[in-house]
């Protein structure tokens, strides 16, 4: 079966095709980062027109370098996200859908990027613990089969990949600022300041990282009154990078004895930072697994492996489905054969 996946929940447009026996024969993505640069963050009005400026090119691109005219089903993201961009994302599945007479399938963003290893050589077995950290989520989640997820903790207000832009921007890194910190943070002694690791002696599995950046902030306000900012944003990009990492792996490592886990699975933009993988590689004894590097952030291949997954709750092109908020608990295992 030939799956298209589209991505749009946010502000990377992202198009692949998979084929269920070959795997992914073709993926195009674009990001929109250069368009929202310039007000610090994602607005939303521009990241809709920017998906439905490049949604059918990339559709096109991706059909043409596969050599194929038509998938035989089209997944979309539906939802958690920006609600315009995912109508964009869902009209379009839907249209062509009902030009092609091919099903359509929405799929969960989040369920997509904890997916996203099975695209590698050695994908995970079940069950698994996932730690999904991205921009707009920060999770532990069991996972028994897909569908069957259990929310162990998330985050009590910032996103972790929030956290690390605000951050960013706090030191003057623009924005997305994420990769920007990792990267100065290579040059920094990450005990030059003792950031606190939030959460970590108290029970249960959430996190929290508003504290965490308020510290920085005021950091970073005693060093622009004496005149060290300068000399001291790569120490402050190390000291914050650690205490984050510290704390995702404290949590993650307590998750995992306490659900016996063999296998942790790291998933979404924040899954990119070497620290963190680094440290997880060294301090946790079963196998850990990530997507390759650009399957870690938003893209089509992790959408259309979601809806290779869930054909069988595929549905004829006639229902936008367009959901901003979307509880991952609330997914139940996939109808199968249809
Ligand atoms: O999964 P993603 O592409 O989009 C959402 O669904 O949110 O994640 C984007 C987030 C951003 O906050 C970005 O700064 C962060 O992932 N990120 C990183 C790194 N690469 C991306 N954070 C820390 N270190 C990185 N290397
Ligand atoms: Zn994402």
């Amino acid at each position: 079966m030939l799956v298209l996946g589209l991505e749009t929940s946010c502000d990377e447009t992202g198009v692949a095709l998979f084929d269920t026996e070959k795997g992914l024969l073709a993926e195009e993505l674009h990001s929109q980062v250069d368009l929202h640069a310039v007000y610090g963050g994602v607005v939303p009005e521009i990241a809709s027109r920017d998906h439905l400026k490049r949604l059918l090119p990339l559709t096109r691109a991706v059909l043409e370098s596969a050599g194929v005219e038509r998938p035989d089903l089209i997944a979309y993201t539906a939802g958690p996200g920006l609600v315009g961009a995912l109508m964009v994302g869902a009209g379009m599945a839907n249209g062509l859908g009902a030009a092609w007479g091919c099903p359509v399938v929405p799929v969960h963003h989040m369920e997509g990027h904890l997916v996203a290893p099975m695209l590698e050589d050695d994908p995970p077995e079940y069950p698994f613990l996932a730690l999904l950290v991205s921009g707009g989520h920060t999770m532990l989640v069991w996972i028994e089969a897909l569908g069957d997820y259990q929310v162990l903790g998330s985050t009590l207000d910032d996103a972790v990949g929030e956290a690390f832009d605000k951050t960013a921007k706090l030191l003057g890194l623009g924005y997305p600022g994420g990769p920007a910190l990792a990267k100065l943070a290579e040059s920094g002694d990450d005990t030059a300041f003792a950031f606190p690791r939030p959460m970590v002696n108290r029970p249960g599995f959430d996190f929290s990282f508003s504290g965490l950046k308020t510290s920085v902030m005021l950091k970073v306000r005693a060093a622009e009154q004496d005149g060290s900012l300068d000399s001291s944003r790569a120490d402050l990009a190390a000291s914050f990078q650690r205490a984050v990492v510290d704390t995702l792996i404290k949590r993650t490592l307590k998750a995992a004895g306490e659900k016996s886990a063999e296998r942790v699975v790291v998933a979404g933009g924040v899954g990119a930072n070497q620290l963190l993988r680094a440290e997880l590689a060294d301090s946790f004894a079963g196998s850990v697994y990530y997507p390759r590097l650009r399957f870690c952030t938003d893209n089509g291949a992790m959408i259309a492996v979601a809806g290779a997954l869930r054909s069988g709750d595929a549905e004829e092109p006639a229902t936008i489905h367009a959901r901003a908020r979307w509880s991952l608990e609330t997914l139940s295992r996939p109808a199968i054969g249809k």
